[in-house]
């Protein structure tokens, strides 16, 4: 299922992104902070358990998180998505995976993989900025599911519709989440109009 969410400042945020003339700086502090305000959605139907508790004036009986969250950003620009979301659930434990897409093929090739124990147990977050032709994104999806992960949702920035049909039909099962859903992509395989290579733009490397 896609979730894109709708919001004055994730809008204005992503503009910021867009544009050309954002430099690295820039760009990577409203990447962390476009994660922050999704995290807010993303983590609606995170499931509670009651507990009872003492404040300063007595007793309690509330609710806290009852499923541990773990976030598997796709290296290298998912790891810009990191911090928004972590600020907010400083217990969610952190996973890698390593992807990059052979320029001329586009396919995704994984190059690195280490997830924490128990992902079974998780929910499990896949962070990574673009959603192209979907290729890293729902190999990496695989690669949870085969090391044991059953909850897994999609975060990305921005998507095209190409890649959010690839997820639908390869993992049904996953909910995806994006704050801007694009056009098309063009004969490299780039996202139009996106926001360029967020890799690139994240790290400073061109
Ligand atoms: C980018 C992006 C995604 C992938 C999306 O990474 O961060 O991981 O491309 O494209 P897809 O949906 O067609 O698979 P890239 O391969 O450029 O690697 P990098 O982050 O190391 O630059
Ligand atoms: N990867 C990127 O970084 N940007 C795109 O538009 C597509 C893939």
């Amino acid at each position: 299922m896609l979730h894109l969410l709708k919001h004055p400042l994730l809008t204005h945020k992503l503009t910021l992104l867009r544009r050309k003339d954002t430099e690295t700086k820039e760009f990577r502090e409203t990447l962390e902070e476009i994660a922050g305000l999704m995290a807010y959605e993303i983590t609606r139907d995170l499931p509670l358990r009651d507990v009872t508790i003492e404040t300063p004036l007595g007793i309690c009986t509330t609710q806290e998180l009852a499923m541990d969250v773990v976030l598997v950003p796709i290296l290298r620009a998912g790891l810009g998505m990191v911090d928004g979301i972590s600020n907010l659930i400083p217990t969610a434990r952190i996973g890698h995976i390593g992807m990059y897409r052979d320029h001329i093929t586009l396919q995704p090739m994984t190059y690195y993989a280490k997830f924490p124990d128990n992902l079974s147990n998780a929910t499990v977050m896949v962070l990574d900025p673009m959603l192209a032709t979907g290729g890293s994104s729902t190999d990496a999806i695989q690669v949870l599911k085969n090391s044991g992960a059953k909850i897994i949702k999609l975060v990305c920035i921005v998507g095209a519709p190409q890649g959010v049909e690839r997820i639908m039909h390869d993992h049904p099962d996953v909910q995806i989440f994006l704050a801007g859903l694009d056009e098309r992509l063009n004969d490299k395989g780039y996202i139009v109009p996106g926001l360029g290579d967020a890799g690139d733009r994240l790290f400073g490397t061109k």
